[in-house]
């Protein structure tokens, strides 16, 4: 496949939740830059009109925005075409290959659940409509590793990898970028980005909000499958990866699959799972649900570079605040020449990723005083995130680009699975915590990085 734009935009699932939230207001946002003049097909099982489908693209924008400008609405209003149908119907693809038209490239999205893919791969390619195109797909790409790789040769029936656009939205992030930026585009960090300098690597995800009204999604998945799994995963591969040799995507991504080859498949001793205390009360999910909603988990990365290191993710709803950190923690001083410096206290790496993006450097220095004794202080480059790229918007660019930088390879789709494996699927009940906590007390005591946690501010 040539890296020659689609030329139509193909949404399954366009009636859905997703599309309402985040892939129209996205849409919106190209139309209004002028990156997005191609036609956009929604594709849905609900007998609507194109008005209908209209207004929903509306409203997701509305939502999202908080306004809209009209003349840039009629715009991608003219763009969009609606055909509905089964899945499973060939006449649905009929249907949608006379409104492909003549393109040649386009680009399927499906944002339809996991169990659809193979149906709708099939249906693409008996109608014709596969010809020349690519395809993105949305999370969660399987629940294990067997479902993973039953699903690639699924999807690898059709289309080969490289036209293959597996989405985890974290990689679309700004914050992400950066850290990727901030990493490779400075030397300083170089020297002391090792086993020999680096103490810990802590990285949290803290939402304080419960699981919204997806309570039957959420209790088939759990929070190491939602999230750990994939978005804090590919957090940590940037930390630790070696510099790409060069700009493509595979350059990018083989440094990131040795990573995720050298990482030890995680044993039910690294992992403190939590739920929160009305969890089960939650529409959806099973009584006596063993399902996480919080986990705690050490990762180890088998490299000259990592060995010892131990790098801990914690991941939670209900928890005290809303926000995702890295602290990458660095070793104290070989002797406390002033005063005595309190333990994980000195020197460390922030990169705040949500909500606001900001990175900080954790450092001691000289309080006011005759005095020679030290406060901590943190350096901090903070951005205040106005005119960021929202992730769907970025991604669904490049997707139609044919840039495959930000999306998850084969082997990096099941080597992630390979990781957690043996931790997944755990029927023990989990510890409960109460809303608002830092997760559960006592099954956390004595286990996380040396020196301990440090929770993110609001
Ligand atoms: C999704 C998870 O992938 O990511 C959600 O399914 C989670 O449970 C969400 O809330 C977090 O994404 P963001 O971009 O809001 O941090």
């Amino acid at each position: 496949m040539s890296q020659e734009r689609s030329d139509t935009l193909v949404l399954f699932g366009a009636t859905g939740d997703l599309a309402h939230k985040k892939i129209f207001p996205a849409l919106y946002a190209m139309v209004a830059k002028g990156t997005l003049n191609e036609p956009v097909i929604g594709v849905a099982f609900d007998p609507w009109d194109i008005a209908k489908l209209q207004a929903r693209a509306r409203d997701g924008i509305v939502n999202a925005i908080g306004s809209i400008d009209e003349k840039i609405f009629a715009r991608l209003a003219s763009l969009l075409r609606y055909v509905s149908g089964d899945y499973r119907a060939p006449a649905t693809f009929d249907k949608l290959k006379t409104a492909l038209g003549s393109a040649q490239r386009p680009l399927h999205y499906l944002a339809v659940p996991p169990a659809m893919f193979e149906v709708v791969v099939q249906g693409l390619e008996q109608s014709g409509a596969a010809q020349g195109a690519r395809l993105m797909v949305e999370k969660p790409f399987g629940h294990d590793l067997q479902s993973a790789r039953w699903l690639n040769r699924v999807l690898h029936l059709v289309f080969d990898e490289k036209s293959i656009f597996r989405i985890d939205h974290y990689l679309g992030k700004e914050a992400i970028q950066n850290l990727l930026y901030f990493r490779f585009a400075n030397s300083f960090l170089e020297p002391i980005w090792n086993r020999n300098f680096v103490e810990s690597v802590q990285i949290t995800m803290a939402e304080d909000f419960g699981v919204e009204g997806r309570g039957r999604f959420y209790d088939e998945v759990g929070c190491i499958r939602d999230v750990i799994e994939n978005h804090l995963l590919n957090i940590l591969l940037l930390l630790a990866m070696e510099p790409p040799v060069g700009r493509s995507a595979d350059d990018l991504i083989d440094e990131k699959v040795q990573v995720l080859r050298a990482i030890r498949t995680l044993t039910r001793d690294d992992v403190v799972r939590g739920q929160f205390d009305g969890y089960l009360n939650e529409p959806g999910v099973a009584p006596n649900s063993p399902v996480e909603t919080f986990a705690a988990v050490r990762f180890f990365v088998d490299t000259w570079r990592w060995q010892d290191v131990p790098f801990f993710i914690r991941a939670g709803k209900s928890l005290p605040v809303h926000a995702t950190e890295v602290i990458v923690r660095l070793k104290r001083p070989p002797l406390d020449v002033f005063d005595p410096i309190k333990p994980g206290d000195c020197n460390h790496v922030r990169f705040r990723i949500d909500p606001q993006v900001a990175i900080s450097i954790g450092a001691r220095r000289k309080a006011p005083g005759d005095d020679m004794v030290g406060e901590q202080v943190e350096l901090t480059a903070l951005d205040d995130s106005k005119g960021d790229m929202p992730p769907y918007e970025r991604l669904i660019g490049d997707a139609m680009n044919g840039n495959g930088q930000l999306f998850t390879r084969q082997d990096a789709s099941e080597l992630a699975w390979r990781i957690v494996g043996l931790v997944l699927g755990d029927t023990t009940p989990p510890a409960i915590y109460a809303p608002k906590t830092w997760g559960p007390t006592e099954a956390m005591t004595g286990f996380g990085p040396p020196n301990g946690w440090i929770n993110p501010s609001k």
